[in-house]
């Protein structure tokens, strides 16, 4: 690739032009899309996981609704990113098959368990309120599909946040065992919900280049400082502790300073090490085995509908 041509192709983003499938592109910029778009759309999938298991349980038939649509809107999240990695020239069959081996990444915060109820409205609360943090930024990514995907996204995102803090808010007004079973989920989830925004900037390995390319529209520190602002005050709100004594508002910039992150938890997530790290992936296999006959049945369907219209 000549310089002219990656400064060409700079100079477009600089002007905030969408790039679209067809356009010339840097390898690398094709590259590190396929990458986050892919394990993006693998989050959203396997998020379905440790929600869905709590359907059968959710306490009243209007939480069992709220729960139901939102894991199946996660679905539908995933089908969007799929395809607009697809637009990138990788296929869907190979972006599965390197989840199932195990070889593709996925968010972190989906390799912790959800030992109880609260767990659901922690996960739509701080999960979902940490995604959509990161999310809309997206909605002004450089590259047309990813953005385009990014604003339904949005939107069904914050149904999710709202429905999570809602759940919180009933059980933190409930009961002194309700509001117990509360601040443990919050407890519980509050750092691994800081790491979903990466790792510290010094050490983001893409984290620049994605900004000079306007794929990223914020660095993963700025991100997480804006996330804590917000949700802060939020829990102050229901009469919840954020479990970190070293949190501090700094008047002069108007964020809040956290306490260390347990960056070597983190690592062990990533890599394979996480609680639920083999269950997540061994329940998403079981699941795209007992599919199977699905995408079976829809192939031959289709067969026989082009074999129907060429007679
Ligand atoms: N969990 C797992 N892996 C992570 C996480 C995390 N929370 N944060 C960073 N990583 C990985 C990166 O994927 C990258 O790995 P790779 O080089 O093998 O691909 C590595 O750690 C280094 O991180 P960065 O250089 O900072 O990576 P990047 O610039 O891609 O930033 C981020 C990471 C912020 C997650 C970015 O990819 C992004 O915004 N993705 C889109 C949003 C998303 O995927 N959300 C998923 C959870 S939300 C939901 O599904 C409800």
């Amino acid at each position: 690739e000549s310089e002219e041509f990656l400064s060409l192709f700079q100079a477009r983003v600089d002007r905030e032009e969408k790039i679209e499938p067809n356009d010339p592109m840097p390898e690398g910029y094709r590259r590190t899309l396929v990458r986050q778009i892919g394990q993006h759309a693998h989050s959203e999938i396997v998020g379905m996981l440790p929600e869905g298991n709590w359907i059968t349980r959710a306490p009243t038939l209007r939480r069992k609704i709220a729960l139901l649509a939102k894991v199946q809107d996660e679905g539908g999240h995933g089908l969007y990113l799929y395809s607009a990695a697809e637009t990138l020239g990788v296929s869907r069959e190979q972006m599965t098959e390197e989840l199932l081996s195990g070889k593709a990444k996925y968010s972190s915060i989906f390799n912790y368990p959800t030992l109880t109820w609260a767990d659901i409205g922690a996960i739509g609360w701080l999960v979902d309120g940490a995604a959509i943090m990161n999310q809309i930024p997206l909605c002004r990514c450089s590259y047309g599909p990813y953005a385009r995907a990014m604003i339904r996204v949005c939107k069904e995102e914050s149904f999710h946040q709202r429905q999570g803090y809602e759940i919180m808010m009933a059980l933190a007004r409930g009961s002194d065992e309700q509001k117990e079973m509360a601040q443990d989920a919050l407890n519980r989830w509050w750092w691994p919900s800081l790491m979903m925004f990466g790792p510290h900037d010094g050490e983001s390995a893409h984290g620049e280049q994605s900004m000079a390319w306007k794929i990223k529209r914020f660095s993963n520190d700025e991100l997480r400082q804006k996330f804590i602002t917000a949700t802060v005050p939020q829990a102050e709100f229901i009469g919840l502790t954020v479990p970190d004594p070293d949190l501090k508002f700094n008047a002069e910039t108007g964020l809040y300073e956290h306490g260390e992150i347990d960056w070597v938890e983190f690592k062990a997530v990533v890599s394979g090490n996480g609680r639920m790290n083999r269950d997540r992936i061994r329940d998403r296999k079981q699941a795209h085995d007992d599919g199977a006959w699905v995408r079976e049945a829809a192939l031959a369907h289709a067969a026989k509908r082009a074999a129907s219209r060429t007679v």
